[in-house]
């Protein structure tokens, strides 16, 4: 007999139906003369009550293998619950151990553990009421990115993780070599000598998807790439990783007012989907991690955006009646404090940035008239500040050229997206969302380490 999930299961399993689950215990309670177990099989938050009784075969031995953690088939019969919690319990007729769980040996146990303990046993706690459902939504949002684009005719394209180009021009890339680093090959002039190395030139992970996802909206019009984009920047914060995963629409024959537009809609799609599909692990959010987690949804849904040019946010920020750490004046970055600032303390919403100073952003961006000024966005979100970033993009081939060479990058490099501008260029623009940052604000959860199932950061890649 085919196994059901526990989600259905608890959805719409009726007393009588004879089902068969697979799944892991949660906890065990032993009485006198029966045994009741919850299981879970990561479908769901809530478990299955499997109730045991001692006519089942091997009934004594079996319970003594049933504790946390153990891997179990059973078959029997769903009945009504008679307790409050649940609506229908299983009545077990049979039942199998797949692999014991030592409780002496296994490090999860009933009582709560804390996220660095459990960063600690990263190969274990995706079996945790906080991972699974952290994970479950993010699957959740991945899957209403797909179809927010797809009911909108984006390609989906993919993009390459290897890459000869930094896209941000941050050089913040990590290398991608075959060469023998005990042993590298250098030139006459004692530089490394990148022929002998597997592609020929230097190589690297990719930190954005944006300029491959350029050439393809230059032949669909709108595409959108989703992968995963890579920064060696020594960032130990709660909201960097060296690996994380980005979402970047591209669209052709569109201004910065059509990119922001379009970065609302989607996010509003994205929260209007999840608190559909994983309302038991939202209410959990709220409950557990942060009570703030569904009037943050509610707001984001039904909320305009604000919008902001930075010369107005600075100004903003030069008056507020808060001490920030770092210096606030026109020309400067802003840093996560002042972020957090506009959105979470004055507009409690989020806020899109527009017209950062050219110094501050990257080459691609669109000069604006006032030579100053670049039409840049960027989202910030209250509690996480920066989601989203991004930009028209420079479509003249003068001025795409003389930034780059502003930048110091080497126009030979990028002669391909210089041919873009050469060949039926048009005013196009896109932006990232960092994906985690996303499940991070949905859910509420403190450290982007913890919503990712493999965090990279900085000495940390054991799992
Ligand atoms: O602002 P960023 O650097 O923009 C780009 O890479 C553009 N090429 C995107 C585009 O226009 N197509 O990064 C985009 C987003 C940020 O807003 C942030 O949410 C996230 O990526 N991000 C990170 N997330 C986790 N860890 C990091 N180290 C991140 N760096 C950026
Ligand atoms: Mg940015």
């Amino acid at each position: 007999m085919a196994t059901q999930r526990i989600a259905e299961l608890l959805r719409s399993g009726q007393p009588d139906e004879t089902v068969t689950v697979q799944g892991w215990v949660r906890t065990k309670r032993e009485l006198k003369d029966f045994a009741f177990v919850e299981v879970n099989d990561g479908s769901s938050m809530a478990n299955l009550q499997v109730v045991l009784s001692p006519d089942i075969p091997d009934y004594a031995n079996l319970v003594k293998q049933l504790n946390t953690g153990t891997s179990l088939e059973v078959s029997g019969t769903l009945v009504a619950s008679p307790a409050k919690g649940q609506r229908i319990e299983l009545k077990a007729s049979t039942l199998k151990v797949y692999g014991e769980a030592n409780p002496e040996t296994y490090p999860l146990q009933k009582k709560r553990h804390s996220f660095e303990f459990l960063r600690e046993i990263g190969h274990l706690r995706a079996r945790t009421n906080t991972l699974g459902a952290v994970f479950r939504v993010r699957n959740a949002c991945a899957t209403a990115i797909h179809e927010f684009f797809q009911e909108r005719g984006f390609l989906w394209v993919h993009t390459p993780i290897i890459t000869s180009s930094d896209c941000e021009g941050a050089g913040e890339m990590f290398a991608v070599t075959s060469l023998d680093l005990k042993n590298v090959p250098v030139t006459e002039s004692k530089d490394i000598d990148y022929s002998k190395d597997f592609f020929g030139k230097p190589a690297y992970l990719t930190v954005s998807g944006q300029l491959e996802a350029e050439v393809m909206a230059m032949a669909f019009s709108n595409v959108y790439t989703f992968g995963p984009t890579f920064r060696a920047e020594n960032s130990n914060t709660s909201r960097h990783l060296a690996e994380f995963w980005m979402v970047e629409p591209e669209m052709a024959f569109c201004d910065l007012q059509g990119d922001m537009d379009l970065a609302e809609a989607f996010l509003k799609h994205i929260f209007k989907y999840v608190l559909e599909k994983c309302s038991e692990d939202m209410e959990f959010f709220n409950q557990r991690i942060d009570n703030t987690v569904l009037a943050t949804a509610d707001n984001i849904i039904n909320n305009q955006f604000e919008r902001l040019p930075y010369t107005e946010a600075i100004k903003l920020l030069e008056k507020a009646d808060k001490q920030f750490e770092y210096p606030v004046s026109w020309g400067l970055d802003l840093q996560s404090e002042h972020e957090r600032y506009l959105a979470e303390d004055l507009f409690k919403k989020p806020v899109i940035v527009t017209d950062y100073p050219v110094g501050i952003k990257a080459f691609y961006m669109r000069l604006n008239d006032d030579d100053k000024t670049v039409a840049a966005m960027d989202i910030l979100a209250p509690k996480i500040g920066e989601i989203i970033g991004g930009s028209q993009r420079e479509e003249r081939l003068e001025v795409l050229e003389r930034r780059l060479k502003a930048q110091g990058l080497d126009v030979e490099n990028y002669w391909w997206y210089l041919d873009l501008r050469r060949f039926g260029t048009v005013p196009h623009a896109g932006f990232g969302l960092g994906f985690e940052r996303l499940v991070q604000f949905m859910t509420g959860m403190q450290n982007i380490r913890d919503v990712i199932p493999f965090p990279r950061a900085p000495l940390t890649i054991e799992f």
